[in-house]
């Protein structure tokens, strides 16, 4: 490959993280273009067939097939381990592809998992109906409190799976604390941490063993495609992951890859904006609406902790309506530039009503437990000038009596 590619660590350890983003793992054609090229292959074509076998066998360099290894991906998968300061990375075609292979490459029938009960839906979905189905143990613990991580522990306790902040009550954990008593015990602890990404926050610098990303969200940061990533030790990727995800085949595609490159370029720059965005926004509903859930506002009971492990707070907090469902449904109907939908981490501002479409599957007294209430609404506070994102909050709230 040729110079400055960024493959090679030696020298790229001194780049900043602004620096690693735009450059970091690219890895340039014979062509030498600027761009990271797009491999639009599934396959790739030996020389003869001694070398397809020594390929195979791993005695040659080189790809096999795009399940298995893809040049573009892997300059996605160079440069997301390179922000996380981590030994290496897988990407998958999703996140929840990432969350289900990063769980359950390294646990069998019989173990025992414990997760934080705030969590997005179908992370939830994981926990309490896919693993137990195949044996493997769960239980669910407020992961604001670090004694209760310690209190659940089993003989057969093998990971702690926690996001932070999580989606979409905003609970934060203290990673230190709990990676500290994971590590003190000999469990793997996998953190989600798509709210934050490696521009904001990096469990790995805690003492976190694995991290895993919907980078659908502010990595694309575009709304465009579906990605996700899983970090670990060189030993825990080669080993552990990769046998259970080349066969099992949640790889990412090139295109989607490529489009996640372009995303990780302007990252930093959107993750910070959209930060201040967010703290002008949720300063103005403070007053206005009865809770405002946002680590990033001093008034927040976990903001100490919240900014000793982030850099910023990001774009995404939740707030709540005393009306309930009517209520909060009344307040996206009566938006006119905040886009109601599901998604979050767009340049875009994105309103939902989490019980009724992100948490909609998870059982009605568990989403009470998690704090999930009817009058809760989720909000990704996007790139546009914020006096217009709080004009459009103003007239949905009159319009629904507050
Ligand atoms: C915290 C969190 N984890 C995982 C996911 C799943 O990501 P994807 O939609 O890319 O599968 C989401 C999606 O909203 C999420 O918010």
């Amino acid at each position: 490959m040729k110079r400055r590619t960024g493959q090679d660590r030696s020298v790229t350890q001194n780049w900043k993280p602004a620096t690693l983003a735009i450059r970091g793992g690219t890895a340039r054609s014979e062509w030498g273009e600027t761009s990271e090229a797009l491999f639009l292959t599934s396959g790739y074509a030996y020389d003869c067939a001694g070398d397809a076998a020594a390929r195979f066998a791993g005695e040659q360099a080189g790809m096999t097939y795009s399940r298995l290894q893809n040049p573009t991906v892997e300059m996605l998968e160079q440069r997301i381990a390179l922000l996380e300061g981590a030994e290496a990375c897988r990407a998958t075609a999703s996140g929840m592809a990432a969350m289900t292979a990063a769980l359950l490459c390294q646990l069998q029938s019989g173990d025992h998992l414990i997760g934080g009960r705030a969590a997005f839906g179908s992370c939830r979905w994981l926990t309490d109906t896919l693993l137990p189905k195949f044996g493997i143990e769960t239980t669910v613990i407020d992961a604001r409190d670090p004694q209760q991580f310690a209190d659940a522990i089993r003989p057969n306790t093998k990971v702690f799976f926690f996001e932070t902040p999580a989606n979409p009550t905003m609970d934060v954990v203290d990673l230190q604390a709990v990676c500290d008593i994971a590590r003190a015990r000999g469990i793997t602890t996998v953190v989600d941490n798509a709210f934050a990404t490696p521009a904001l926050q990096r469990p790995l610098e805690f003492g976190a063993d694995v991290v895993a990303y919907s980078a659908t969200k502010m990595m694309d940061g575009q709304g465009r495609v579906l990605a996700g990533a899983i970090c670990g030790t060189e030993d825990f990727i080669v080993n552990t992951l990769l046998p259970f995800h080349r066969n099992t085949g949640p790889t990412l595609s090139a295109f989607n890859a490529w489009v996640v490159l372009k995303g990780l370029e302007t990252l930093d720059l959107r993750i910070k904006r959209q930060s201040e965005n967010a703290i002008r926004v949720a300063s103005f509903l403070e007053g206005r609406v009865p809770r405002v859930n946002f680590p990033g506002l001093p008034s927040h009971s976990q903001h100490n902790l919240a900014m000793r492990q982030m850099d910023a707070a990001g774009p995404i907090f939740s707030i709540e309506l005393d009306g309930g469902r009517t209520q909060a449904h009344g307040l996206l109907d009566a938006l006119g530039l905040i886009d109601i939908s599901n998604n979050i981490g767009d340049s875009r501002s994105l309103m939902t009503h989490p019980a009724s479409t992100t948490h909609y599957g998870v059982a009605p007294e568990q989403r009470a437990i998690m704090g999930v209430g009817e009058g809760m609404l989720r909000l990704n506070v996007g790139l546009e000038d914020p006096e217009d994102v709080i004009a459009d909050l103003d007239q949905a709230l009159t319009a629904v009596g507050l």
